[in-house]
């Protein structure tokens, strides 16, 4: 978050981030996916608000024997056919396409990292700045690291940084999310590692913290006195892709809720940081994924809920049972959808339960955060024959990035009747956003040696501490998948979990308002 600020109530939210420090940005996986579609497109939208350095570098470093030519024309190529916004004619392509070269080597040889030094060596001018940005397989993470450590790469000298990105997945559990950290951090410190979460990238996640703390009206009624419980939702459309080989062995509860599901619970839960430097946002946001409460396996089961899609129809589309993908065991367990009770064994949030559920191949996309406050006495209108609903706030995290508050009114008229209204913000009605992948923020931030939208070692292991006892629920055979219909809000026994505390998800199918 690095020197943004926030012009309120103009139609135009203006950026005045000052350029980055000078650096070389290696990329590891530089003919890989993750860099052509969302790195250099990030990029590019970096260079176009101007916020890159003249003398800054990208430098691809791949195992494909090609020239630097060569890989120039395969990005250029690859750009174009990407959606979004990329102009491989315009200027700003260009200025970026002269700053990028290319390494050829394989990650396990040490002769790869001693190009990567006479490289850095030869940038004439440049302040031997450097990212090395790992979008690799995950088996590469950490002997890429001890390869940079070993040819020496990592040492700060004379006020140069040296930051390593790494992507996730980060471990597969507890066991291996520790392993991963250990030998990172044999070869660099803490503050040089940058553990990428893209949920953190995104505006409205960011938002939390401007909208609980920047407001006085929030706060004071953000505690168990005052919410009854908390639902967090990603909802996806897309199904399992062309991604079955990585999904079919991971899944949906390794995938998306020890790192995204969990920091969106860490914003909507954590205290007020002491200010912004990042340890003060980290820690606060760790203590939460700390304090959620561990379950023995016997009672992960009932707190939570796996299921897998079977075919449906989803935005008009067929879709084929999961177990039909490409690359996915036609007897597999994998669970495509999972739905969780967690509690935050805090003082603020003693027995609030958050209910956490993400799936693939559902009904609508929806991310989004839904505090369902306390209802008020009903006292003043037992003579309605509805009784009054709960007042509801959404934050919309995506699409159509917003927060919406349900409240009821009175219907115009000599009898006293009420109906829900809602009032709506729509980051659209206020701001203009410049284009955007989510990782610009990121990015910018790493150069900038920012890491408060980054995972810190503690944070990741708390996450994979807190879901461990449902993957050995998993592995002991212990629980069902449950199968529900592609377009479908999920298997029906994630309703049930609700039903059982007298809840009920916010549908994924209505319209925007609560
Ligand atoms: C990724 C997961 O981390 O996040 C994907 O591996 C998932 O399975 C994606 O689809 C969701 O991200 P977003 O930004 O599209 O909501």
């Amino acid at each position: 978050m690095a020197g943004e600020t926030v012009v309120l109530g103009q139609k135009v939210l203006a950026p005045d981030a000052a350029p980055a420090p000078a650096s070389t940005f290696f990329i590891f996986g530089a003919s890989g996916d993750l860099t052509q579609r969302l790195l250099l497109p990030s990029l590019y939208n970096l260079a176009n608000e101007g916020v890159l350095s003249d003398d800054f570098a990208i430098i691809g470093v791949d195992r494909v024997e090609q020239s630097e030519e060569a890989y120039r024309a395969y990005l250029t190529e690859a750009t174009k056919g990407l959606p979004g916004s990329c102009d491989v004619g315009g200027t700003t392509w260009s200025w970026l396409i002269s700053r990028i070269g290319y390494i050829a080597g394989d990650f396990e040889d040490p002769a790869t990292y001693g190009r990567i030094r006479e490289r850095l060596e030869q940038r004439a001018g440049q302040t031997g700045n450097a990212v090395f940005y790992l979008a690799v397989a995950p088996r590469f993470f950490a002997a890429i690291s001890e390869q940079l450590g070993a040819a020496d790469l990592l040492k700060e000298a004379e006020g140069a940084f040296r930051h390593i990105v790494v992507e996730k997945p980060f471990g597969t559990d507890l066991p291996s999310a520790r392993a991963l950290n250990k030998r990172l951090l044999t070869v660099a410190d803490e503050r040089q590692i940058y553990r990428i979460d893209h949920f953190l990238g995104k505006e409205t996640v960011q938002n939390m913290m401007a909208l609980r703390f920047g407001n006085g009206i929030f706060e004071p009624i953000w505690s168990k006195e005052y919410i009854d419980h908390i639902q967090i939702t990603a909802a996806e459309t897309v199904t399992v892709e062309k991604r079955g080989r990585f999904y079919d062995a991971t899944g949906a509860l390794r995938d998306m809720v020890p790192n995204h599901m969990f920091q969106l619970l860490a914003m909507t839960a954590m205290e007020p940081p002491n200010s912004f430097d990042a340890d003060a946002v980290r820690t606060e946001k760790t203590k939460v994924i700390e304090a959620i409460r561990h379950m023995k396996p016997s009672d992960a089961i009932g707190a939570a809920v796996r299921g897998q899609y079977r075919a449906g129809i989803v935005n008009g589309q067929a879709v084929k049972d999961y177990r039909a993908e490409q690359d996915v065991a036609p007897d597999s367990r994998t669970e495509t959808y999972v739905a969780l009770k967690c509690f935050v064994d805090s003082w603020r949030w003693n027995g609030v339960p958050f209910y956490v559920r993400t799936g693939k191949a559902l009904s609508a996309r929806r991310t989004e955060i839904v505090i369902q406050f306390k209802r008020a006495p009903g006292v003043l209108f037992r003579h309605l024959p509805t009784a009054l609903k709960p007042n509801v706030m959404v934050i919309h995290v995506q699409p159509d990035e917003g927060v919406s508050l349900r409240f009821a009114a009175k219907v115009p008229g000599r009898k006293v009747r009420l109906s829900e209204v809602q009032m709506d913000f729509k980051y659209t009605d206020y701001f203009k956003a410049a284009p955007s992948t989510g990782y610009e923020t990121l990015i910018y931030d790493c150069l900038c040696g920012d890491p408060t939208l980054f995972q810190r070692a503690d944070t990741i292991e708390a996450g994979w501490e807190a879901v461990e006892p449902i993957i050995d629920a998993v592995a002991g055979g212990e629980d069902e998948v449950q199968f529900y219909s592609a377009g479908s809000s999920g298997p029906a026994m994630s309703d049930v979990m609700l039903a059982q505390d007298g809840f009920q998800w916010l549908s994924l199918e209505r319209n925007r308002a609560p």
